[in-house]
């Protein structure tokens, strides 16, 4: 795409993608409640409410960067964590957080690759990946090994970032997303990684089109419900 400074799509994302958490990992949690004003936090509870979790399952978090999604779903029931994560520096902050609150006999982290997850097929209760699945090399790839992963039965929740609808809302959205996002975190962080950000929301198919994405990996009572004005959305499916 001309307008493109990043790569959207394929393994060559991955690397580039990999390197940019990496990077951001030591001001992530703190860029991120900052810049969405602590909103992350109920949406994150919305998510994991999508997974209607029971004591006694195990969740495997995709995705986990430094661990929030996990921690939301260890308030909700008596339930073990898998976080997974392929950036080694969000990892470490994951484990320190999980350390720091004593969970570490119910949440664990591994490293590895959304697209390729490193477990036995069957193995979990649900499945939750917050604004990880924009980032991953190849959408359907990913779903593909969600679903493999899961239980039969087992519920899968997605949360990320949308386009809201409305034409008011939309253009403030674009105007904060593309001007004000990328110079704040410049200033904290690294301004690359939040030009990245409305560059890959752009990217990502439609609701309409991720919902059939879903679908045609197999997933049954697929979706959505828009929070925030349609900021972000949640995505939910059963196997
Ligand atoms: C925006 S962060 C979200 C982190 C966390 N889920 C949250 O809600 O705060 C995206 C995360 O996805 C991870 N990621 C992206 N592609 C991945 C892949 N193919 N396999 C594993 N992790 C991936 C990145 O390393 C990063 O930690």
């Amino acid at each position: 795409m001309a307008d493109s400074e990043f790569i959207h799509s394929g393994d060559d994302k991955k690397g580039q993608v990999q390197e940019m958490f990496d990077g951001i990992a030591r001001r992530y949690d703190f860029l991120n409640h900052f810049l969405s004003l602590g909103i992350d936090l109920y949406w994150r509870k919305q998510s994991v409410k999508a997974l209607v979790l029971e004591d006694g399952q195990i969740l495997l978090d995709v995705a986990c960067g430094t661990g929030d999604q996990g921690f939301s779903a260890l308030k909700s029931a008596e339930i073990q964590v898998v976080g997974l994560d392929f950036s080694f520096n969000m990892l470490e902050l994951a484990k320190k957080k999980i350390d720091d609150r004593e969970l570490a006999d119910q949440f664990e982290v591994v490293q590895g690759d959304a697209e390729n997850l490193p477990f036995t097929d069957n193995t979990f209760d649900a499945l939750s990946i917050s604004y990880g699945i924009r980032n991953v090399g190849t959408i359907s790839a990913a779903l593909n090994e969600f679903y493999r992963v899961l239980k039969p039965g087992g519920r899968v929740s997605i949360l990320e970032f949308t386009e809201p609808e409305g034409w008011f809302f939309g253009r403030l959205y674009r105007f904060y997303f593309d001007h004000i996002l990328p110079k704040l975190a410049g200033m904290m962080s690294s301004k690359s990684a939040y030009s990245y950000l409305p560059e890959s929301v752009r990217h990502f198919p439609d609701r309409a089109d991720f919902k059939a994405l879903l679908s045609s990996e197999g997933f049954r009572q697929v979706e959505h419900r828009d929070l925030t004005f349609g900021v972000t959305a949640i995505y939910s499916g059963v196997k």
